[in-house]
């Protein structure tokens, strides 16, 4: 197991301005911060981070020797049965942390109204400020820790990918393909898939965020597989485009365009360049092939405890610059209404002194049924 610094990590909660106590529940937020990966259900857990360097959290009594298991917390609780329910627990925690009246910075992305709603019941006179902006900032700088459970998801995913293309033919169903890849990931030591593993057969490739059916692959056609395990939460976000047998000029013209799109990309990425850049350098190739109208999304997203982080954002017209640390996917792709679409998608993390690119797996369009 890789050892993480939450300590470390929650110093720069504390530092968020113009708060009192920073509020988290179950999520990526609160996994990174603590190491907690409690899910979101309808019993609430609410972490609080208060300037005095103490973290205390509202978490329901059948949750407590799970955060018994982790003493390096050293966390505060305040637990809530079901036959008590969870007001008293909120009103304790805001009387006895000193925060009636004050300003609780809360994520409002993944805290929901009900628990707001609960925090004014204990107490009207609390205000809330949205920090989502500010948590997605802190987590946008990657720790070499982290880069590294994002290496070895995406080894384990090339190494599951390897052996799914060593069984797959022309007869299975895309619903089989992607229960064999994730069976494959399981074996390697995957505790988790990043989001809904997507297999896209012929013609519903053509869907850039379509979903995995029971249509029967065909020879000759488009096989799309978006995937990606995880290690430690850490996620892979993987695109390769098959075809077994033989494509169609057409075909060929359309993958090389993005193959090529896929390579200016990550040529053009590094440190101080405009993330909006590398969106541009991916589009131009594929608008001088004649695809542009075809390139219907930017060109990628952040990654890390969520599959999808909004820093740094491969999009056109993004001014803000790569940093060191970041990490982040490269995946152009032309989508064909009818024929089928093409997508490449690539992990890569910025460095000191350019890109260092996670994913290796061979990018090479025809697989002999
Ligand atoms: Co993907
Ligand atoms: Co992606």
């Amino acid at each position: 197991m890789t050892t993480i610094h939450y300590a470390r990590r929650q110093e720069k909660l504390r530092q968020i301005a113009g708060v009192d106590a920073v509020l988290l529940v179950p999520g990526a937020n609160m996994r990174y911060f603590t190491g907690l990966d409690f899910h979101l259900s309808e019993r609430p857990i609410i972490a609080f981070f208060t300037p005095d360097g103490a973290m205390s959290i509202i978490i329901p009594e059948l949750e407590v020797p799970r955060l018994n298991a982790r003493p390096d917390l050293e966390a505060r609780a305040f637990a809530w049965t079901d036959t008590a329910g969870y007001r008293e627990a909120f009103r304790q925690a805001i009387r006895d942390l000193g925060l009636s009246g004050k300003r609780l910075g809360v994520d409002g992305m993944t805290m929901r109204l009900s628990e707001w709603l609960a925090f004014l019941e204990a107490d009207p006179s609390l205000a809330a400020q949205p920090v989502e902006r500010d948590l997605v900032r802190i987590r946008a700088i990657k720790t070499p820790e982290e880069i590294e459970l994002m290496r070895q998801a995406v080894r384990l995913s090339e190494k599951a990918l390897d052996n799914l293309l060593a069984w797959v033919q022309p007869g299975l169903t895309e619903r089989q393909i992607a229960a064999r890849l994730e069976d494959e990931m399981t074996a390697l030591g995957s505790d988790g898939k990043a989001f809904e593993t997507l297999v896209q057969t012929g013609p519903n490739s053509a869907l850039p965020h379509g979903t995995t059916t029971d249509r029967v692959l065909q020879a000759d056609e488009f096989l799309l597989i978006d995937y990606g395990g995880t290690v430690q939460g850490y996620p892979a976000d993987i695109t390769r485009t098959f075809c077994l047998g033989a494509p169609s000029a057409e075909m060929q013209k359309i993958y090389a365009a993005v193959l090529a799109a896929n390579e200016a990309a990550r040529a053009a990425a590094g440190p101080g360049v405009a993330m909006g850049q590398v969106d541009r350098a991916a589009r131009e190739v594929i608008e001088a092939a004649g695809y542009g109208a075809y390139f219907i999304h930017r060109t990628g997203h952040g990654l890390g405890l969520d599959t999808h982080e909004p820093i740094p954002q491969i999009a056109a017209g993004v001014e803000d610059l790569l940093k060191p640390g970041m990490v982040f996917t490269i995946e152009p792709g032309i989508y064909v209404p009818g024929l089928g679409g093409v997508r490449v998608e690539d992990n890569v993390v910025v460095t000191e002194d350019g890109l260092e690119v996670l994913t290796s797996y061979p990018r090479q369009l025809v697989l002999k049924p």
